[in-house]
């Protein structure tokens, strides 16, 4: 029926299709949204479900009426073949308006009653965190306990926990996929979200709005807890920072308080109060670092701190010139900051 060349034509299309659609397969996908974990995710997905299981079938009749059309009409050996011209059908004109119209007031009646479900104020047990988001990383402030850390958010399992989204600088886009869906972050004012995990673990989140060079590197943990696991940790992250007792960590301190370090960051309990960077208190303590991008070991951060920008493109934090020895005794310090 083809020609052999045509036929290896249709055949790389085809190859090329699947592999695209291979693309879109992970076994892995700590940010699919389709097993939400929370009250909030659940409501979202299933309206989605709703919605998109419409579309699939205005889609499958659309482009199965269009496909219909081109087979049956097309151009068959020399002779050109004009379908019947039909101009002006009342009825069919009424009907194709009406059903439309009648769809999108059927996704309209759960659209909106989601809308201002998940909207609504929480109630109960509440936990407020102001997020602020920062070319690149995230802050959460738990204003009720004075605690304030970066790119990892705790939270207590089965408990509604209301954001505050600000912003320090340009657009982000707030996305933890298990616990709810996209919130924009606007400089100038403040947005909300409630997001609640009913099982423990550890979640992925993301940016999702393009802000600068390192808006994929932009990435959030979110740690779901038993009531009494979180409550531990909010005291242990209360605390100041440790004073190490001696060696390499003691003199990584003095490096941290007598250099450019401290203008950024701030470690509870000392003279370091920069509000620039990450509060770095209990970074030992976090599971990843540098917006989430790096697995916290100590190799990690030596390398981090040899170029920041090296190794986060665009990173906020200058390449410093430290020496081998003040890395040693930096990643010293750091890692004894539980
Ligand atoms: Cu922040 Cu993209």
């Amino acid at each position: 029926m083809f020609r052999p060349s045509r036929r290896r034509a249709l055949l790389t299309g085809l190859l090329l299709l699947a592999i695209l659609l291979a693309t879109g397969c992970a076994s892995h996908a700590p940010q699919d949204f389709t097993n939400p974990v929370g009250d909030v995710a659940d409501k979202e997905n299933t309206l989605f479900q709703v919605v998109f299981w419409i579309a699939v079938a205005v889609f499958v009749l659309v482009e199965g009426l269009l496909i219909f059309v081109i087979i049956r009409f097309r151009r068959r050996g020399r002779e050109n073949a004009v379908p019947a011209q039909v101009h002006g059908n009342t009825r069919l004109e009424v009907a194709w308006t009406i059903a439309p119209a009648l769809v999108l007031a059927v996704i309209a009646v759960p659209t909106v009653a989601t809308i201002f479900d998940i909207n609504a104020d929480p109630s109960g047990n509440v936990l407020e965190v102001t997020v602020t988001g920062h070319q690149w990383w995230w802050e959460f402030n738990y204003a009720q306990s004075g605690v304030v850390t970066a790119n990892e958010l705790h939270i207590p399992m089965g408990r509604p926990v209301h954001l505050s989204l600000e912003s320090a600088d340009v657009i982000h886009s707030f996305w933890i996929p298990k616990l709810a869906g996209k919130q924009d972050v606007v400089p100038g004012r403040t947005n909300t979200l409630t997001i609640q995990s009913d099982t423990a673990g550890v979640f992925m989140g993301q940016c999702v709005e393009f802000c600068g060079l390192s808006h994929a590197n932009m990435r959030i943990v979110a740690v779901a807890q038993p009531e009494g696991e979180f409550q531990q940790w909010l005291s242990q992250e209360q605390l100041p920072g440790v004073t190490p007792a001696g060696g390499d960590a003691l003199d990584g301190q003095k490096i941290f308080l007598s250099s450019a370090c401290l203008g950024c960051h701030t470690i509870g309990g000392t003279i370091a109060a920069g509000k620039v960077g990450p509060n770095l208190t209990h970074f030992a303590s976090r599971l990843r670092f540098a917006g989430s991008m790096f697995d916290n070991t100590p190799e990690n951060v030596a390398a981090w701190l040899r170029d920041p920008p090296g190794r986060k493109p665009g990173s906020k934090m200058p390449n410093l010139n430290l020496t081998q020895d003040q890395i040693t005794k930096l990643v010293a310090f750091l890692e004894a900051l539980k």
